[in-house]
């Protein structure tokens, strides 16, 4: 969470623009800490594709149901439609497992094209930027399966209202918390 927040704070500090803070929040302590630095909200990924609402595909929702943070992996292996060296944060899986810890660096021109799975008739390619979602046949266990370290703080797929509740809760929790102790730093 900390290099989103260095730089949220960069921001606030040299222009007069609305921020929001986004990545690798999940809970009230992260939207709290953002407010707290004078930011104006967050944007939370994570918390919302494991949702009944959401149209991501059930292996991608249950995967998230199941991984803790650490089962999350910083890769720019996922880069076909992405500009080279665009690392994006998925779910460990079995393309993930093939690279044998050398998640980064990857030359988009040296792996080869391959259809695993569809979108209706849309062919979805090996090491694409392509999600799975509720229409896609195939071989989904190996599409990009994003998730933030938040993913260890989801533990059921509910409806897509239910995680702002707690998350609003313990927020303005710790923030009563942080004025009753003279503003002192929330996390
Ligand atoms: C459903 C979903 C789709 C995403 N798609 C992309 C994408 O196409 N490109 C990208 O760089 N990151 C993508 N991300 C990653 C997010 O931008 C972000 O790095 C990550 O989810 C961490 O933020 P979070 O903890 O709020 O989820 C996606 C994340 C989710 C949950």
């Amino acid at each position: 969470m900390r290099p989103a927040f260095d730089l949220a704070e960069q921001i606030l500090a040299r222009t007069g623009l609305p921020v929001v803070v986004s990545c690798g929040i999940a809970t009230g302590e992260g939207l709290a800490a953002a407010l707290a630095i004078g930011a104006d909200g967050v944007r939370c990924g994570t918390a919302f594709p494991a949702t009944g609402e959401s149209f991501a595909h059930p292996c991608h929702k249950s995967r998230i149901v199941e991984a803790s943070g650490e089962d999350t992996v910083l890769s720019d292996a996922f880069f076909l439609n992405s500009p080279k060296g665009a690392a994006v944060r998925v779910i460990g899986n079995s393309v993930t497992k093939g690279l044998k810890g050398d998640c980064l660096g990857h030359n988009p021109d040296s792996l080869p094209r391959e259809i695993i799975a569809h979108d209706e008739e849309q062919p979805r390619l090996r090491f694409s930027t392509d999600s799975p979602l509720r229409t896609t046949t195939g071989y989904v266990e190996a599409m990009a399966l994003y998730a933030g370290r938040g993913a260890g703080n989801i533990a059921d797929i509910v409806a897509a209202g239910a995680p702002l509740d707690p998350m609003v809760a313990q927020a303005l929790q710790m923030l009563k918390g942080a004025v009753r102790n003279g503003f002192k730093a929330i996390s």
